[in-house]
């Protein structure tokens, strides 16, 4: 087996599916464009469900690439040897073009053969789909492994819950898949132990999803026209096989970063149970939120959504450094560690270096203020307080309201002569976990675009409204931060250093209205990046130079690079109304509007 560097890898898997006519397309935004339900891009199929859906890619039917994701239902968790926020999945595509029997034969070449990976094949196991009242069998899958030269006592059937991937609770495309699996040698946890076990024998490095069913309601799935294939392999965790290591921390990936703790704590990685485990929090946290900083659609630190998930992985971290005895202020140091590991594979980590070091050392400043605050707080709910138990829930509103550390608060108490009812906190904290759990399960199961009819119209009036602002703000750096639709309202987030007057809001209505009112037949174009920008489109240029991008153009309006959808004509809005106009953070305005039809 190779012994690959992270670097190495990446390259790796993308030469072999280049030499199978795929083409190698750049990682989308960590933030989700359009999308009103989830935070973060979670997955490689992610910024790809339109195209999974049937529209066409401008690169073609075969795709590869690496994806930033990022998952944060477990924040909590990080600190074990597997769970992480911030992670990178490496992925192969099919659009209707091959299927089972191509997807699988190349997973099988690159894991197994010399040239590529060289995994022995008796150290791999595999998952199929055992078939239910809604799919059958996925007998192809397993015959298929089986020819390969895999021993069928290698591979199992499993049910929905472990080989299936799509949307649970709602609808769209989905599909059995069917999951590759490395034995770590340690011992079986039982005579039941087997792949899909998660005792840790058995390491998921692979998964590949054989899109062919359209759920159109609860138990009915209708075949999909267009057959597709979504890979995903996690490249820490496949870099950590490879290397032998027992974790995905111990990979080169990390090395720079913990070294760098080390040098700022004078501690060791490996002293302690507890070291261990704060080294991997604040590696993992501010790797994370060194992307989430320096993403092509930044985020910043905030009381709402994406910069709220944020301020909490910063603040954690914080938590941890101190624990180690890291000095105020550093973490930015740990950054730039990270910029230095990532940043010839992620330039916008390079380009944002100054913003990812100062939001780190402002939002330092403000914890700190925070502690302050919450200090206060915590003396005068112990003025008020009977007995000498600060109870459950008042050590979790200082938890969640002052982002105070429920160790403070216990030491804090000490100091007094009081106790914390931990099990009352940990009941609080479990409850409002539950709820965010809930929360973000349901956002990434219906992490489809909804394509209805009034969607795609504010899709559309969210390209005239950014055109407006650029010509009556009459300012080239207003860009694009956020965009979040739903079927009621768009919500616009853009760059810009002062309240927008009610005057030149009611002028970019009349840029838009004036627009719709022309009916003028919104055009699609497939194009160059470069050609792209010659032609004064606007939008992410996030793709390689040389790639195809679409660009949607209203003429005499507005130029976008865009996945789409749009309507066909202007016409089809209404009227556009802005309803808000608010900061939503520093730098950034958020506007509110609908479309009105009378
Ligand atoms: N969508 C699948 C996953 O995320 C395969 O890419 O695991």
């Amino acid at each position: 087996m190779r012994n690959l560097t992270s670097s190495e890898l990446r390259k790796l898997y993308l030469e072999f599916f280049r030499s199978k006519g795929h083409a190698i397309i750049s990682s989308a935004s960590l933030i989700p464009e359009n999308d009103p339900t989830v935070l973060f891009t979670t997955a490689g199929m992610h910024p790809l469900v339109p195209y999974l859906m049937g529209q066409k890619h401008p690169e073609g039917r075969r795709l590869a690439d690496v994806q930033k994701c990022v998952r944060t239902g477990d924040i909590d968790e990080v600190g074990d040897a597997s769970h992480c926020t911030f992670f990178e999945m490496l992925g192969n595509w099919s659009l209707g073009d091959y299927f089972k029997k191509e997807a699988i034969a190349y997973a099988w070449e690159f894991l197994t053969s010399e040239q590529w990976l060289g995994i022995p094949k008796e150290k791999l196991s595999f998952t199929c789909f055992e078939g239910d009242k809604d799919a059958p069998r996925d007998t192809v899958a397993h015959d298929r492994w089986v020819e390969m030269g895999v021993d069928p006592s290698h591979i199992v059937y499993l049910p929905k819950k472990h080989n299936w991937w799509g949307p649970a609770g709602q609808t769209g495309p989905c599909g059995p898949d069917t999951e590759i699996f490395y034995d770590t040698g340690k011992a079986p946890c039982g005579p039941d132990c087997q792949a899909g076990c998660d005792c840790g024998k058995y390491l998921e490095i692979w998964n590949n999803v054989f899109m062919e069913y359209n759920k159109v309601a609860d138990g009915v799935f209708l075949p999909l026209d267009q057959k597709n294939v979504d890979t995903g392999m996690g490249l820490d965790r496949t870099v950590a096989t490879l290397q032998g290591v027992e974790s995905i921390y111990d990979t080169d990936a990390f090395a720079g970063i913990l070294s760098v703790i080390t040098n700022l704590s004078g501690k060791h990685y490996k002293d302690s149970p507890e070291t261990v485990r704060a080294f991997r929090i604040i590696a993992d946290h501010i790797r994370c939120a060194t992307f989430m900083l320096g993403d092509q659609r930044g985020v910043t630190p905030s009381n709402v959504d994406q910069g709220y998930i944020l301020r909490r992985l910063i603040r954690r971290s914080i938590r941890f450094a101190t624990q180690l005895g890291i000095p105020d202020g550093k973490l930015s140091d740990i950054a730039v560690a990270v910029i230095d590991q990532y940043g010839s594979v992620y330039p916008e980590l390079e380009e944002n270096r100054d913003k990812i070091v100062s939001e780190l050392d402002k939002e330092q400043q403000r914890f700190t203020n925070a502690l302050k605050k919450g200090t206060r707080e915590f003396e005068s709910l112990v003025s008020k307080m009977e007995g000498t138990q600060i109870s459950g829930p008042d050590a979790f509103h200082l938890y969640d309201t002052f982002g105070f550390p429920v160790e403070f608060t216990v030491e804090l108490a000490a100091e007094k002569g009081l106790t914390v009812d931990m099990d009352g906190f940990k009941a609080a904290f479990e409850a409002h976990q539950e709820k965010s759990h809930a929360g973000a399960e349901q956002r990434f199961k219906s992490g489809l675009q909804d394509n209805s009819e009034t969607t795609v119209a504010l899709h559309t009036a969210t390209h005239l409204l950014q055109a407006g602002l650029r010509k009556v703000l009459n300012d080239d750096s207003v860009s694009q931060k956020g965009s979040n639709i739903t079927p009621e309202r768009l919500r616009f987030d853009f760059s810009f250093p002062r309240k927008v007057t009610p005057e030149e809001l009611q002028k970019v209505e009349e840029f838009v209205n004036e627009a719709i009112a022309a009916d003028i037949p919104v055009t699609c174009e497939e194009m160059t990046v470069s050609e792209a920008k010659a032609a004064g489109a606007i939008g992410l240029f996030e793709s390689r130079y040389g790639a195809k991008v679409t660009v949607y153009t209203v003429p005499g309006y507005s130029k976008e690079i865009c996945a789409g959808p749009h309507v066909t004509h202007t016409g089809e809005l209404g009227r556009f109304k802005i309803k808000k106009e608010e900061a939503s953070s520093a730098g950034v305005r958020r506007i509110k509007a609908v479309l009105i039809h009378e």
